[in-house]
């Protein structure tokens, strides 16, 4: 298993702002999944949504994490919020670190992403309801998929990079 702090977990969690963070008090480098991707791609997501569809989108995913094995170690590595959906992606997550689930509520992820025009899932009529609805369908599969589960709503970044931090220590 490669050395690497993995934060899973729903659109809008923080894993962004947790994964900058942290990788300031870890002295460690960030990759983003979304962001490796559309610069191999040289598309936005929503781009490679509206053009290739959600699942080449996936797969891209898969193929992203498969060279990350390969090619990332002691690193932060923050993931796109569907990348636990495929069970296959689940064994390689493994392989590639230690997996933190950020668990937030939908209406914080509401509140954080009402305005938001950059993921194409939630464009719909009824962002809410699709938060809601796609929240309670993959919570399983990110419990699944994490070794740790930090609950973030409510919490500052103090106190959850201080959980991880903790969490951390344990593997030293
Ligand atoms: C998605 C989450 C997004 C991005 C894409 C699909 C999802 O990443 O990968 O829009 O299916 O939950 P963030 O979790 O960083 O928003």
């Amino acid at each position: 298993m490669k050395d690497n702090v993995i934060l899973i977990g729903f659109m809008g969690c923080g894993k962004t702002s947790v994964g900058i963070r942290l990788s300031y008090s870890l002295k460690r480098t960030i990759i983003d999944t979304d962001k490796w991707i559309e610069k191999k791609q040289n598309m936005t997501v929503s781009e490679i949504f509206a053009k290739e569809g959600e699942q080449a989108f996936r797969q891209m995913e898969t193929d992203c994490i498969k060279e990350l094995i390969n090619t990332a170690d002691g690193q932060i590595i923050s993931t796109g919020g569907g990348l636990p959906i495929r069970e296959e992606n689940h064994g390689l997550l493994k392989e590639l670190g230690r997996v933190y689930y950020l668990k937030v509520t939908p209406e914080a992820v509401y509140e954080r992403l009402k305005d938001d025009t950059t993921r194409p899932l939630l464009q719909g009529a009824d962002p809410k309801a699709q938060i809601e609805e796609l929240l309670l369908k993959r919570a399983p599969l990110y419990e699944k998929c994490a070794d740790v589960i930090i609950e973030v709503s409510g919490k500052s970044f103090d106190e959850i990079i201080a959980e991880i931090m903790k969490e951390e220590s344990k593997e030293r």
